[in-house]
């Protein structure tokens, strides 16, 4: 059995409160998650061509958001791909547990929002694929 497939990590619609000095975005745990939200972190300042992540996850939840310019991120569940856009501050993809994933095409001056369910533990991650691989298949 593969708990956690790629078509579990999905594209959520965030608040969007408008108006004529700007836009704003909230996003509150449990609620527009489905997660209590533990850590916050955010990637910039990325060269042009670099890929972060390039791991998985065993328990965490992530809400992934382009606070700022686009980027591409690939979900492989061990089984199936899929590459997700995004471009937009208020919209997240949500990344369950069991998904490895790869973030690149980073545009110049993009912020990559990072919210997360656990605080930071390198035993929940799995950086080799060949584990990753291992891990699906013995769930
Ligand atoms: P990593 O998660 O590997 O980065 P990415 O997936 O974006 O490529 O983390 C990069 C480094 O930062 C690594 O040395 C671990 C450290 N780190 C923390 O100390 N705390 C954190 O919450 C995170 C996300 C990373």
């Amino acid at each position: 059995m593969r708990i956690n497939s790629v078509y579990e990590c999905n594209i959520l619609p965030l608040s969007k409160i408008h108006n004529r000095a700007g836009n704003i975005t909230i996003v509150e745990g449990e609620k527009s998650v489905p997660f209590d939200v533990k850590r916050i972190y955010y990637l910039y300042d990325m060269p042009s061509g670099e890929t972060r992540g390039g791991h998985g996850h065993k328990a965490l939840y992530q809400l992934i958001v382009a606070t700022s310019g686009s980027f591409d991120v690939q979900l492989d569940d061990g089984v199936n791909k899929r590459i997700v856009r995004l471009n937009r501050p208020d919209y997240g993809l949500l990344i369950v547990p069991g998904i490895w994933r790869e973030l690149f095409e980073f545009s110049s001056g993009s912020v990559c929002l990072v919210l997360a369910s656990t605080k930071y533990d390198e035993d929940d991650y799995i950086r080799d694929y060949s584990e990753f691989q291992l891990y699906k298949n013995k769930l």
